[in-house]
């Protein structure tokens, strides 16, 4: 905490305030304009109570957006013994923890079940031949190594052997590493006008020519209409 504190003061960024939450017992109604989580559903035992608890945080015309990860799309080039038995391991790893390595293409569908609308999803997947990045893999190994061994999961002799191969391979510069796929969605929360809701008639006309634009294919709208901030037509 005191670390993202002192990186958010460098940044110059004097209105943001850190909270140490467990995410599982958050409960806040309408409160924010924007909530992002990154890489957070793929540790919880009960994802889809948290992309609720999302979906209900956000105002009216607020969004939501989730990126996590598709431990299905790692890869490497060429083919290393190491990097299979390390993501082998980490899979396994989390299973036992009740966690999800393969998350990230379920999302969508638990998106919906959780009641988000207007869901939208795109794929990224960042791959190294040099740097931090390509070191990601290894260090995750070396992270978990304690615990594998804690849970019989690798014997010393095969942890220290994927180490060893995951280090040469990725201190070659003619390999490959990715990071696990990565899956983004989001979803933004309509504003719901009651039915009989009379609008001035200049609101009422712009009001039926964005439900004629959206129609007609053009760029989702966003219209003012009295203290409801915006309402989201599709
Ligand atoms: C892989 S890290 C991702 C960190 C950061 N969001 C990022 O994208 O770099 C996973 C994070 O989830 C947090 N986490 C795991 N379970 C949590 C829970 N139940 N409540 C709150 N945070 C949790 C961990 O503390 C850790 O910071």
């Amino acid at each position: 905490m005191d670390l993202a504190r002192k990186v958010a003061s460098q940044a110059g960024l004097g209105n943001v305030r850190f909270h140490r939450l467990n995410v599982q017992d958050w409960v806040e109604e309408s409160q924010c304009d924007c909530i992002y989580s990154r890489f957070l559903l793929t540790h919880l035992a009960d994802p889809l109570r948290v992309l609720r608890q999302m979906w209900r945080a956000i105002r009216p015309g607020g969004l939501a957006v989730v990126e996590d990860i598709d431990f299905g799309g790692y890869f490497c080039h060429p083919q290393c013994t190491g990097f299979d038995a390390y993501m082998r391991l980490y899979r396994a790893a989390a299973r036992r923890q009740g966690a999800d390595a393969d998350i990230g293409p379920k999302l969508y569908g638990m998106l919906l079940g959780a009641g988000w609308r207007d869901v939208k999803v795109n794929v990224v997947q960042p791959t190294f031949a040099s740097g931090e990045g390509k070191q990601i893999a290894l260090l995750t190994l070396l992270n978990i190594a304690d615990s594998l061994l804690e849970e019989k999961l690798a014997t010393e002799p095969e942890l220290q052997s994927a180490i060893d191969d995951l280090t040469r391979f990725t201190d070659d510069p003619r390999t490959l590493v990715s990071l696990p796929r990565v899956f983004q969605l989001w979803g933004r929360r309509e504003c719901v006008m009651p039915p009989n809701t009379a609008l001035e008639p200049t609101a009422a006309a712009l009001l039926r020519s964005t439900v004629a634009a959206v129609r007609t294919g053009a760029e989702r709208s966003t219209l003012s209409v009295d203290g409801c901030g915006s309402a989201f037509v599709r």
